[in-house]
């Protein structure tokens, strides 16, 4: 049994300690807004935040996240970064074939709620672990860069 606080709601799951966070959410929650994509924490897709901090849930033992902030796509909007991230996402229409993006946007909001003016070096750093099939790299950049104009 494991009790995490997911989006603000504490939910209790009967799943073995071991299981990664991602198999609770998606399988076990059905909350399928953040994606499976290689499964190893090589590419991003099922990225979420843990206390604020984006973090590979695909690697992830639930047992390691108990009493941990887990925030995903679902409802990264609600927070202030997540807000001017998605609205930006939207105004510069960022979004392609969209797999990757549930870990875009939430890795985004992770570093402007971490680093409100970042750097195109800090924006890389904070971004390369996300990999988007379609290319869509120089588009997340600019999207970044405004929300962060946003004030
Ligand atoms: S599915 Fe987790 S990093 Fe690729
Ligand atoms: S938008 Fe298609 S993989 Fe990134």
């Amino acid at each position: 049994m494991a009790s995490l606080n997911i989006n603000g709601e504490t939910r209790n799951v009967a799943v073995p300690d071991d299981m990664p966070l991602l198999w609770v959410l998606r399988d076990v929650m059905g909350m399928t807004g953040t994606k499976f994509g290689c499964g190893i924490a090589q590419c991003g897709a099922c990225t979420v935040q843990v206390d604020g901090v984006a973090t590979r849930s695909c690697v992830l033992p639930v047992a390691a996240v108990q009493g941990r902030r887990i925030t995903t796509i679902e409802a990264v909007g609600a927070t202030p970064a997540g807000r001017k991230i998605q609205n930006a996402w939207q105004s510069l229409d960022v979004v392609q074939c969209g797999y990757c993006q549930s870990g875009q946007v939430v890795a985004a909001a992770a570093l402007l709620t971490a680093n409100p003016n970042p750097t195109d070096a800090d924006i890389d750093a904070a971004m390369a672990g996300n990999i988007c099939r379609c290319g869509t790299y120089v588009r997340i950049r600019a999207a970044i860069k405004q929300a962060a104009n946003e004030g």
